[in-house]
């Protein structure tokens, strides 16, 4: 009976601690944030019947909350740089950071430990990245009012004062510009505030083709990740425009010069490779 009792007790042990290990951990973290701005972060866990003894969040390799039910304060924050909690709106597993510097882009970690006999140890892990937009929208530099085919164009845009610095895209006429020997790529500028200038050159020879009713578009957007997008654009004239002649001229393919394999084509045909082979495990 004894030993009866013993194995059933060390089964269920055995079983605790198998429901511990199955112990999951998940993160909410915002993957952008304006500075200055709040954060939520989330932490779910499902103890599948074990016990909580504490959860911690940690930026990096640094703890700046703890969560313990069993302590008479269940909730501690403790300071680390960049890192403002707001505790009244922070629970369990839920922390609200407030007024996000730069300096708080970083890993956050959220680590469960279930109590004893089993501690064991989970973590979920998100990156956040804290952006200071541009100071305004880009900037184009250089642009003369009129050219003539044959003339150089020679232009900066520029997205002042961001972290990070934004990327640029160049498009003529509405067409993306992604000839490496059109564009001068140029290190950001570092600006005393802390902050980075984006500096993206175009530089080509015009001919008549570029000029559609006498004009050449040149448009520059500025991007940071999913979270800003402006445009600054600029028609300049050709100079001697005569409105028959253009219309002759861009009759011919008026894009010969930027055109590239169309990509929705190959995704096309991408797509129907991949439906073939499909196809063919299913046979
Ligand atoms: C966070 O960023 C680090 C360093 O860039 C990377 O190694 C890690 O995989 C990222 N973690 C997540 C959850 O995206
Ligand atoms: C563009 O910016 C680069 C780097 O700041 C500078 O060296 C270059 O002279 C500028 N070119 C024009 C056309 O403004």
């Amino acid at each position: 009976m004894e030993q009866f009792l013993l194995t059933a007790l060390l089964l269920l042990l055995s079983d605790l601690r198998g429901a511990a290990e199955a112990l999951v951990v998940k993160v909410e973290v915002p993957v952008y944030k304006i500075r200055g701005d709040a954060a939520e972060l989330l932490c779910h866990y499902d103890l599948e019947g074990a016990t909580l003894y504490s959860l911690k969040w940690y930026k990096g390799d640094s703890q700046f909350y703890q969560y313990i039910p069993a302590n008479r304060q269940t909730k501690t924050v403790f300071q680390v740089p960049g890192v403002n909690v707001d505790t009244s709106a922070t629970s369990m597993g839920h922390v609200r950071l407030v007024g996000l510097p730069l300096s708080a882009s970083g890993a956050y970690r959220c680590e469960v430990i279930t109590e004893a006999p089993q501690f064991v140890t989970r973590f979920g892990e998100g990156n956040m990245t804290v952006i200071d937009l541009p100071a305004s929208a880009p900037v184009l530099e250089g642009a003369h009012t009129a050219y003539e085919a044959g003339d150089v164009v020679n232009v900066n845009c520029s997205s002042p004062h961001s972290q990070p610095p934004a990327t640029l895209e160049w498009y003529i006429n509405e067409q993306r510009v992604v000839e490496p020997r059109l564009l001068r790529h140029y290190t950001p500028i570092q600006e005393t505030d802390g902050l980075q200038t984006a500096v993206l050159g175009l530089y080509f020879r015009t001919s008549k083709r570029h000029f559609l009713s006498g004009h050449l578009r040149l448009k520059c957007i500025a991007k940071i990740a999913s979270i800003y997008l402006q445009s600054q654009e600029t028609a300049v004239r050709e100079t001697n425009f005569q409105p028959h002649t253009q219309a002759e001229e861009s009759r011919h393919d008026p894009f010969y010069f930027f055109n590239s394999p169309s990509s929705a084509t190959v995704a096309h045909l991408s797509l129907r490779l991949l439906l073939a082979a499909l196809g063919r495990i299913a046979a």
